[in-house]
C-alpha cells in the first residue's frame, strides 16, 4: 500500500468526534499538545459541557505544562461531523460504545476527513474489525484507547484490525509518544484488551465479595487504597510478585504461592500453572529488572511510594472510613 501518512511531528489539526467524558478528555490533552482541535457532539447541551469543562480544567492544564503556541482559544466547536473531520490530520473518535454507531460514524469521518489523516477510536473493547468494516479506507484506523481522564493518565492501547495497516499502527504509537502518552501496542485483537481487562477481573471479583457480603464497597476501596493500588503505580502486577518473593524473586513466588490459585478464593477460572506459563512469567520479570536485582527494585519502589504517599498527603485526599492521611509516618 502506498502511505499517504503524513509525519506525526507535523500535525496541526486534530479533530474529536463525541463530547462526553472522554472526548472532551481528549480535547483538554491536544489542546495542551499545541494543536488546532475541532470538536463534534450533536447535542444540544454538549457545546457548553465542552467549553465549561474546558475554562475549568484549564489551570490544570496550564499547571501540567503548555506546549508552545497552545491555548484554549484554538478550541473550536462545530455543528457537523462534516465540518469538524475536514482538514484535520488526526481524528479522535469517543462516541458511545455501540458497535453499530461506531461503525457508521466511521464510514462518515472516512468519508470526510483528508486522505492522510488517522482515524482513532477510544473504544474501550469493540472490535476494530468491526468499527472498519463499512469503510472505504479502512487501513488508516486504529483503536487508541486511553484511560480516564485522557488529560492526564498517560496509557494509551492501541491496536490494528484486520484490514488496518502496519503503517498505521506504528503510527499512531509515534503520535502518542510524541504526544505525552505512554502507548503500548497489541499484537492482535484482543477482547477488551489488557488494562481494561485487568480492571474488569478486579471489578468482577469486587462485585461477587459485595453480592456475598463479604466485603463492603468501601473495604474494597481502602484495600486498594492503601494497599497493592499504591504499589501498583510503581511496579506493575507482575513486578509486585517479583519483589513479593525476596532474593528468588517471581520464581520462588510461583513455587511457594502458585499451588494456592487453586483455592477457591476467586470466581475466576485460574490458569493451568505449566512449566512453560511459569517460565514465560519469570523470563518477563528479568526482562523487565534489566539487570537490577531485588534489592536495587526494592529500594526504587520504596523511594517512589514515599514521594506518592507525601504528595497524596499533601494534596489532602479525604481518606475513606475516617482514618486521617496515609498514617504511614513519611509525612516529615
Ligand atoms: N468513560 C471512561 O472511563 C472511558 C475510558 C476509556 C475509553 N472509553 C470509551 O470512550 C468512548 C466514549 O465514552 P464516554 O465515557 O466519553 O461516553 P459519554 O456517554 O460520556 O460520551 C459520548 C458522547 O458521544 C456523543 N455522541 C453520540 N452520538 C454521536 C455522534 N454520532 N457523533 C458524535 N458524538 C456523538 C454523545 O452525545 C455523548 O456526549 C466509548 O467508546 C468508551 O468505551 C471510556
Amino acid at each position: 500500500m502506498e502511505s499517504k501518512l503524513i509525519a506525526p511531528s507535523d500535525v496541526k489539526k486534530v479533530a474529536v468526534v463525541g463530547g462526553g467524558v472522554i472526548g472532551i478528555g481528549w480535547v483538554l490533552h491536544y489542546l495542551r499538545m499545541g494543536f488546532d482541535v475541532t470538536a463534534y457532539d450533536p447535542m444540544p447541551e454538549a457545546r457548553e459541557r465542552i467549553a465549561s469543562m474546558v475554562n475549568d480544567t484549564w489551570p490544570l492544564m496550564e499547571d501540567l505544562g503548555l506546549r508552545p503556541g497552545a491555548s484554549r482559544d484554538r478550541l473550536v466547536i462545530v455543528s457537523s461531523l462534516m465540518e469538524a473531520v475536514s482538514g484535520a490530520d488526526v481524528v479522535q473518535e469517543a462516541v458511545p460504545e455501540v458497535a453499530a454507531m461506531k461503525t457508521k460514524v466511521f464510514a462518515e469521518m472516512d468519508q470526510h476527513a483528508p486522505a492522510h489523516a488517522v482515524l482513532m477510536t477510544s473504544t474501550s473493547g469493540i472490535s476494530m474489525t468491526v468499527i472498519q468494516s463499512e469503510s472505504k479506507h479502512p487501513e488508516r484506523m486504529v483503536v487508541g484507547h486511553p484511560f480516564n481522564p485522557p488529560y492526564l493518565v498517560p496509557l494509551v492501547e492501541i491496536l490494528g484490525g484486520d484490514q488496518t495497516s502496519p503503517e498505521t499502527v506504528a503510527w499512531a504509537r509515534d503520535f502518542y509518544r510524541l504526544n505525552d502518552k505512554d502507548p503500548i501496542v497489541l499484537e492482535r485483537e484482543v477482547p477488551a484488551f489488557i488494562a481494561s481487562r485487568l480492571q474488569e477481573a478486579m471489578w468482577r471479583e469486587a462485585l461477587h465479595m459485595i453480592a456475598e457480603g463479604e466485603a463492603t464497597v468501601e473495604q474494597i476501596d481502602i484495600s486498594v487504597r492503601q494497599g497493592p493500588g499504591l504499589r501498583w503505580a510503581i511496579t506493575g502486577p507482575m513486578m509486585n510478585f517479583h519483589l513479593a518473593g525476596g532474593p528468588g524473586g517471581m520464581a520462588h513466588v510461583l513455587d511457594h504461592f502458585g499451588p494456592t490459585l487453586k483455592e477457591p478464593w476467586t470466581r475466576l477460572v485460574a490458569p493451568e500453572l505449566t512449566d512453560e506459563l511459569r517460565q514465560r512469567v519469570i523470563d518477563g520479570c528479568d526482562r523487565e529488572a534489566a539487570g537490577r536485582s531485588v534489592a536495587e527494585l526494592v529500594a526504587e519502589r520504596d523511594r517512589c511510594l514515599v514521594a506518592i504517599m507525601r504528595a497524596r498527603d499533601a494534596i489532602q485526599i479525604p481518606a475513606v472510613g475516617g482514618s486521617s492521611g496515609s498514617g504511614t509516618g513519611v509525612h516529615s
